[in-house]
């Protein structure tokens, strides 16, 4: 099975970000346009999972992307984003996406990897 992990801007820095709300962990990051890129790239794949971080509440671009290809899209959010300030409520990935995983640390990755080999 290929399965794409793509994550949003600032979680490379999980870690040493917000440790109560983020966890130790740490993944890859990458910016707006690459981030489309990969998702153009892994058109093929069995899933990719998605957390596209603040993103998620500012691209269009992003959800168009989701949009375009066929591949099942499961977006992922470590924190509870319902929890958190107004801004984070409103998800542009959300109506265009498969499945969502919020709010339970680290666990929503694999969770989200259930989702798509199950
Ligand atoms: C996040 C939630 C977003 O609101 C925030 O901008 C992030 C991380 C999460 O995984 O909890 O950077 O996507």
């Amino acid at each position: 099975m290929k399965i794409t992990i793509i994550n949003g801007p600032n979680l490379n820095l999980l870690g040493t970000r917000e440790t109560d709300i983020y966890g130790s962990q740490y993944f890859q990051s990458n910016i707006e346009g690459e981030i489309i890129n990969l998702i153009h790239k892994s058109k093929d794949c069995d899933g990719i999972i998605l957390n596209a971080a603040a993103y998620t509440h500012t691209s269009v671009g992003i959800a168009d992307a989701v949009k375009s290809i066929d591949c099942k899209v499961i977006e992922v959010h470590i924190s509870n984003t319902y929890s958190r300030e107004e801004f984070r409520h409103n998800s542009f990935l959300s109506p265009v996406v498969d499945g969502i995983i919020i709010g339970f640390g680290l666990d929503s990755y694999r969770l989200a990897l259930e989702s798509i080999i199950n």
